[in-house]
């Protein structure tokens, strides 16, 4: 199986693909995650990347699209891909690619949810930097305050999270990456539009049944 998570900063992209990934047994393929991993080990892209993230700006696509198509390329049996594509430019890099590799898309999943409930989820979400689980400080709590519930150690709040930041990357988010929902509309794809504003497992429910349905 291979999906496409598409929907704004805080949507719950990273949280519902968790989910997807243990049910159907494919990888996860985050950009975000990715670009977090090279900036960590201090990597040229990592470090061009930076400055990016930091003001809730897009990475070039030339960078990202390199950066996933390699990706896809380790996961034979299927993936989900998480904050990829982002804008037009990348939808076509990514069509490029699956035409070469003789691939397709089987769903695009849309999260839909409205800007007024992003802020508190992303103010108050905690990440473990080991394992890369994600909590909420009111939602998602873990079982010790402040501590990853797999034994990794401290959860940290990510620096992206600050209010000023999180309103760039929702602006951005309208203004670069809205559109690709209409992007994959005009090519007749099937996209899943998901109410995300429900409670988390609601959420991976109603996912759940649409995507056996394709089956
Ligand atoms: P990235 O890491 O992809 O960030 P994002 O898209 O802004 O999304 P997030 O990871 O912040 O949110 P999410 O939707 O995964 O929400 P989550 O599940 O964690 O990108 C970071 C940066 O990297 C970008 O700004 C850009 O600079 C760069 N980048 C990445 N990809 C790029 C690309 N393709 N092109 C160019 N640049 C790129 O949930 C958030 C919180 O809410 C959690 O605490 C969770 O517990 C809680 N929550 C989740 N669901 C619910 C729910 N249903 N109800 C209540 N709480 C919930």
């Amino acid at each position: 199986m291979r999906l496409i998570l598409l929907g704004p900063p805080g949507a719950g992209k990273g949280t519902q693909c968790k989910r997807i990934v243990e049910k159907y047994q494919i990888a996860h393929l985050s950009s975000g995650d990715i670009l977090r991993t090279e900036r960590a080990a201090g990597t040229d892209l990592g470090k061009k990347a930076q400055s990016y993230m930091d003001s809730g700006a897009l990475v070039p696509d030339d960078l990202i699209i390199d950066m996933m198509v390699a990706a896809m390329k380790k996961a034979p049996k299927g993936y989900v891909l998480d904050g990829f594509p982002r804008t037009m430019v990348q939808a076509e890099g990514l069509d490029k690619a699956l035409a070469r590799a003789g691939e397709k898309i089987d769903a695009i999943v849309n999260l839909v949810v409205d800007d007024a409930l992003i802020l508190p989820r992303m103010t108050g979400r905690r990440s473990c930097p080991k394992c890369g689980a994600v909590y909420h400080i009111a939602t998602l709590r873990p079982k010790v305050e402040g501590k990853c519930d797999k034994g990794c150690g401290d959860l940290v709040q990510r620096p992206d999270d600050t209010p000023e930041v999180v309103s760039n990357r929702l602006k951005t988010y309208h203004h670069q990456t809205a559109a690709v929902v209409g992007y994959y509309q005009k090519k007749n794809a099937v996209i899943l539009n998901m109410d995300a504003s429900r409670e988390i497992s609601q959420v991976s429910k109603a996912i759940f049944q649409k995507l056996d349905s394709l089956k």
